[in-house]
């Protein structure tokens, strides 16, 4: 196959043409690898694939994650425990067959708010509603770059807690007790700066903001320097805005991007599979500080 690459925005991201992953020599597997390491969000357009080659494909990048646990628990296709559905569907029974509803999803990074979060993960979507759903990605080496010179050398040596008491959509995980004090809250510290164990390349990694916090902090400091660094993590020039086709997959690395979701039209059905993929052997240890 020919890979033809197109970067959709000067900063980051890349339209691939000209791949159909179900049906993938290891040549093109290796160019499509490459890409997504330079340009951290690949997307790839009328991908007619079926739930067993999404996750093939998606098990060929790294070891497959079930998925997160949501307001609405873990939500996976029949058959397909490692795959993850959101949706604001319901079955007969008024039962939710998918996570995150219609509403807006915030800006995150997904699932770091476990020691070791998935490196990539990948949407397929499914099913459209009239409107709305359209999913945001904001470039983080840019963010890094953003920074003022003070406020990167405050951050190098701190870490930041990403909370697990909440999903992006503001619902409390299936099991959870809710908290909104973010200094005793559960979740998971990481450094504030981390370096990408392939690339090399420097990421601010804010994970999400709600019950973000910085460890050894007064949390009224902690407030203060967390909406500081938020002030630069999605400007719109490091951003980019997919707008969805029926078959769009689109590929991202956790390490340097954070994504959020519009909310869509309540009477119409969105539906996506997502996988979500450690890397594999020694660099399953994602997360190393710079
Ligand atoms: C997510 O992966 O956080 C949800 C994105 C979306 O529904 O577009």
């Amino acid at each position: 196959m020919t890979l033809a690459v197109t970067p959709l925005s000067p900063v980051f991201g890349a339209r691939i043409d000209g791949v159909d992953l179900g049906h993938l020599d290891d040549a093109t597997f290796d160019q499509l690898y490459a890409a997504w390491l330079k340009h951290h969000v690949l997307v790839l357009r009328d991908q007619t694939i079926s739930d067993p080659q999404f996750e093939a494909f998606s098990a060929h990048l790294g070891t497959l994650d079930p998925p997160p646990n949501q307001g609405a628990g873990r939500k996976s296709p029949p058959g397909f425990p490692n795959l993850y559905v959101i949706s604001n569907k319901k079955d007969p029974a008024g039962e939710p067959v998918g996570a995150l509803g219609d509403g807006e999803a915030s800006w995150h990074t997904d699932m770091s708010y476990l020691q070791d979060p998935p490196a990539a993960s990948m949407l397929i979507s499914r099913i459209l509603p009239a409107w709305g759903g359209d999913t945001y990605f904001c470039s983080m080496p840019a963010a890094l770059a953003s920074l003022p010179a003070a406020l990167r050398a405050r951050i190098a040596s701190l870490s930041i807690k990403h909370d697990g008491t909440y999903d992006s959509g503001g619902n409390i995980r299936k099991g959870m007790q809710a908290n909104d004090d973010p200094s005793t809250s559960a979740g998971t510290l990481h450094p504030a700066i981390i370096a990408h164990p392939e690339s090399g390349v420097k990421s601010l990694y804010l994970g999400r903001r709600r019950n973000a916090y910085v460890a050894g902090l007064p949390l009224q400091d902690s407030e203060a320097l967390l909406d500081g660094l938020w002030s630069y993590a999605a400007l719109p020039e490091n951003t980019y805005c997919h707008k969805w086709r029926i078959g769009d997959v689109v590929l991202w690395d956790n390490r340097t991007t954070m994504h959020r979701r519009d909310a869509f039209d309540p009477a119409s059905e969105r539906t996506m599979h997502r996988s979500q993929i450690k890397a594999k052997g020694a660099l399953n240890r994602t997360l190393m500080t710079s």
